[in-house]
């Protein structure tokens, strides 16, 4: 199964991109899932179908599916509780199907093309660069769970928690898993689009599922 979270413009995270083609697939099937913030999914899906594709994998199912968003706060919550037992059922639902549907195909190479929504070329990337969360002292612990979160190591204990911008992906991963709500994301750029998302991202989007 591939997965990846949708990023700046409705594109895969480049980190991810890179991890993923390291992966071989040699004819095996797979099924490709991104999970984006209530905005939308854009390019997303269809370049991790390709991207598999090209990787050497068949690529049988997809789905898109709702999560919290990244730049959510108490105070801008952003498709908040998602996902929920609603869509929870959903991907069940979905995982039942594709299980009969993958017992069901006699040759993989006689399948057509799994048809995901988006276009190529795919929109231009648009993340965020050289800003990052920043730590409470006051609050912070030291329990390095912000470290532990940090999927390009841009987080490090020295006398207190220390954050290189250049390495961040403004991902929020730290802030989200904080245990004390001591890691925040104050970034003047990505307030502004959180507050964006949360006047106009608010109506609740359904998962896609492409079997
Ligand atoms: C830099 C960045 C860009 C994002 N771009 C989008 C987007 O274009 N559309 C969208 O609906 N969500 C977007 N999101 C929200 C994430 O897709 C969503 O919060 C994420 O999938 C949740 O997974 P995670 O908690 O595992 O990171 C973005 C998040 C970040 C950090």
């Amino acid at each position: 199964m591939g997965k990846g979270q949708v990023y700046g413009g409705g594109r895969l995270p480049a980190l991810a991109v890179k991890r993923f083609t390291q992966i071989q697939g040699n004819g095996s099937p797979a099924v490709v899932v991104v999970v984006y913030g209530n905005r939308a999914y854009d390019d997303a899906l269809l370049e991790l179908r390709d991207l598999v594709g090209q990787n050497g994998f068949t690529p049988v199912a997809g789905a898109a599916f709702i999560g919290e968003h990244s730049f959510s706060d108490s105070k801008k919550p952003i498709a908040k509780g998602r996902p929920d037992p609603e869509d929870l059922e959903k991907a069940a639902q979905f995982g039942a199907s594709l299980a009969a549907k993958i017992k069901a195909v006699d040759r993989l190479s006689d399948q057509a093309q799994l048809q995901v929504p988006g276009k190529f070329p795919y929109n231009p990337h648009a993340v965020p660069g050289g800003i990052s969360p920043v730590t409470d002292n006051e609050m912070c612990v030291q329990c390095g769970t912000c470290v532990d979160s940090c999927p390009t190591g841009a987080v490090r204990l020295d006398d207190v928690i220390v954050t290189d911008a250049a390495l961040c992906i403004a991902c929020c991963a730290c802030v989200k898993n904080c245990p004390n709500g001591a890691r925040s994301m104050q970034a003047p750029g990505i307030q502004k689009v959180a507050q964006w998302l949360h006047a106009n991202c608010q109506a609740r989007k359904e998962p896609d599922l492409f079997l």
